[in-house]
């Protein structure tokens, strides 16, 4: 099968990375994390790590990437609905850009339900982006290091130096591996935090017929 989009043609094109680092720009105002570049090339790196090493087809890998890279856009309008808001400014790219809508479709309604908690993901390329957003835990997105003032959520990312995802596909297991300096933040804080998007990485992982692992620290909680 011919494909038109590809990762290389859409972070070539400057409206994404317009609405990027608009959105990067607000939330690095108010002290919030970092949403940019690089939260945005790793998870498109990470979706499409996750299906390839899942062996799906190559059209499917190129999308995970592409809407992994995408997913966030919508925060340039602010972060309420962005999933939403997003999906409908990379239909707006993407049109700009004569894209098939058989290709546009499985983007946008990955990145339009990157945040449905308490849903499955519709897609494979979905459920890829979710674990590649989701498990994108950094002490290198918290903008102000000083513990006297980050709240729980950014010591949480603070506290974290390292976060590997594994994908095992004899196992048909996703491992998430993390570090956490627990002189920072304890365990308990990660999972006051993160429950939610713990539970959503799992229900990504079964939508791809795995069974989501979770390390902190090499003890293993799930
Ligand atoms: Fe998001
Ligand atoms: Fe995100």
């Amino acid at each position: 099968m011919s494909q038109y989009l590809s990762f290389d043609k859409i972070t070539k094109n400057n409206d994404g990375l317009v609405y990027l680092r608009t959105a990067d720009e607000n939330f690095a105002a108010i002290g919030y994390k970092e949403h940019g570049l690089r939260h945005a090339q790793l998870t498109a790196n990470i979706a499409g790590n996750v299906l390839k090493f899942l062996e799906y087809s190559s059209a499917e890998v190129e999308m995970a990437r592409i809407a992994g890279y995408l997913h966030d856009v919508g925060n340039a309008m602010g972060q309420n609905d962005h999933a939403q808001n997003g999906a409908i400014i990379a239909l707006d790219i993407l049109e700009k850009l004569k894209a098939p809508y058989d290709e546009i479709f499985p983007i946008i309604s990955a990145i339009g339900s990157h945040e449905d908690k308490d849903m499955a993901p519709p897609t494979a390329v979905a459920a890829a982006v979710i674990l590649g957003d989701k498990t994108d835990v950094n002490h290198t997105r918290v903008r102000t290091p000083d513990l006297a003032v980050l709240d729980t959520h950014a010591r949480v990312n603070y506290a974290c130096q390292r976060a590997f995802l594994r994908v095992n596909k004899d196992t048909m297991t996703i491992s998430l591996e993390l570090t956490i300096d627990t002189a920072i933040c304890p365990v308990i804080e990660y999972f006051e935090i993160f429950l939610s998007r713990t539970k959503f990485c799992r229900k990504a992982s079964r939508a791809l017929g795995c069974e989501f692992v979770l390390y902190i620290n090499k003890d293993k909680f799930l």
